[in-house]
């Protein structure tokens, strides 16, 4: 009888045993569709994401919530005209468990309307555009960067800071600049300053002389700017062949000089900047992830591969909450949520709109290196203006 029952509940284990290993092998691969620049002047932005967030899911053996990670890849071009196009590719043709994309703020909001539409999963690793954690907000969309508003506002607080009473503003004319401008504009005038001109030229242009030479003539206390990707690499170069690099200050959010120093050389030296990231941060975890970067790519990482990371740890954190289910909108929501994310940039919380709060920091370009100068603004969080969820 004792034998029998033995006999059993081996032959009960065995099934057991065969029921779990079959569910196991059954978890279908997670299919990640990316959706980034792989041309035009914000490709190595979109290169530095994607290896970031790989870097992320190879540390974690390859799975992520228990699931195998498989990627597609769509190049958007940084066009907002073929946005909608190309992101139902990734949701109707792709049947993607989850979207990561992408850098520009025009192509996110396509993105964003078509996610909030269909339910998927989406991240957005770079494109700060205030309409995704504001009025397109949703329970299903969340962002691993910043809003455009953050690195502005925390420029504008620290030009205040310095004295300085009159400013000139330039960038391209897309969501990223206006809003990066109007962060800017609105801490800086809060602290006593005028912006006298705001400059701008449409996206992706970089025909800067006219622009120079009426900031020039203006002869401001000094100029703030977004720009990013190649066009930040010529703008640092053009403003010092004009000559102004000499007679007026040039401040911007740290796109300006993320990324982009090997390229724009001795004419960045010097440029002060705010951003959620730094080159010489003094935290073990940064550390790490920048020696495991720099080994498996051979190059120094940037905040973009910061941010594709860090996409992979949100991605993480709410895939294990939910066992690998990412249809399970709400138990993601709930863990990442209620998270601390523990990024090389220092750790950082998730607004109730999905925003990143973070420190934003005070940089200055020495030889290669953004360098830590301090705190512009400590746990900074987007307003989220519009956002109902
Ligand atoms: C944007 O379009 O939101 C953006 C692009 C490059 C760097 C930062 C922001």
């Amino acid at each position: 009888m004792q034998k029998r029952t033995v006999l059993l509940s081996a032959a009960a284990l065995a099934v057991i045993a065969a029921t779990t290993n079959t569910w196991a092998q059954a978890q279908p691969k997670l299919k990640v569709g990316f959706m980034l620049p792989a041309t035009g002047t914000f490709a190595s932005l979109g290169t530095a994401i994607d290896n970031g967030f790989r870097l992320y899911v190879a540390e974690q053996g390859g799975k992520i919530g228990g699931r195998e990670v498989e990627y597609v890849r769509v190049d958007d071009e940084s066009d907002p005209a073929k946005a909608t196009d190309n992101v139902n590719k990734l949701i109707k043709r792709d049947n993607v468990d989850v979207i990561v994309g992408t850098v520009h703020s025009g192509v996110a909001m396509a993105m964003a309307k078509a996610a909030k539409e269909s339910g998927t999963l989406l991240i957005v690793p770079n494109a700060g555009a205030a309409a995704v954690t504001g009025p397109m907000c949703a329970p299903n969309i969340f962002r691993s960067s910043f809003s455009n508003w953050q690195p502005g506002y925390a420029m504008g607080e620290v030009a205040a800071k310095k004295g300085h009473k009159k400013i000139v503003t330039i960038t391209w004319k897309y969501a990223a600049g206006d809003e990066t401008v109007k962060g800017f504009k609105e801490a800086f005038e809060k602290g006593g300053g005028t912006v006298v001109k705001e400059l701008s030229l449409p996206f992706p242009n970089v025909e800067f002389q006219a622009l120079l030479t009426e900031i020039a003539a203006t002869k401001p206390d000094a100029v703030f700017t977004f720009f990013a990707g190649g066009g930040a690499v010529k703008f640092v170069k053009d403003y010092a062949a004009a000559g102004l690099k000499k007679s007026i200050p040039l401040y911007g959010s740290g796109f300006l000089t993320d990324g982009t120093l090997e390229a724009q050389g001795a004419d960045a030296d010097g440029l002060i900047t705010a951003l959620h990231y730094a080159d010489n941060l003094p935290n073990k975890r940064d550390q790490n992830f920048r020696l495991a970067y720099a080994k498996t790519y051979k190059l120094q990482p940037d905040v973009y591969a910061v941010q594709g990371y860090d996409a992979g740890q949100m991605l993480g954190i709410g895939l294990n909450a939910t066992k690998g289910d990412a249809k399970n909108i709400q138990g993601f929501a709930q863990a990442v949520r209620a998270a601390k994310i523990d990024s090389p940039r220092g750790p950082f919380t998730i607004s109730k709109s999905h925003n990143p709060v973070q420190d934003i920091y005070l940089r200055k370009v020495v030889g290669k290196e953004n360098v830590l100068e301090g705190i512009a603004s400590k746990a900074l969080a987007d307003p989220g203006l519009g956002c109902k969820m």
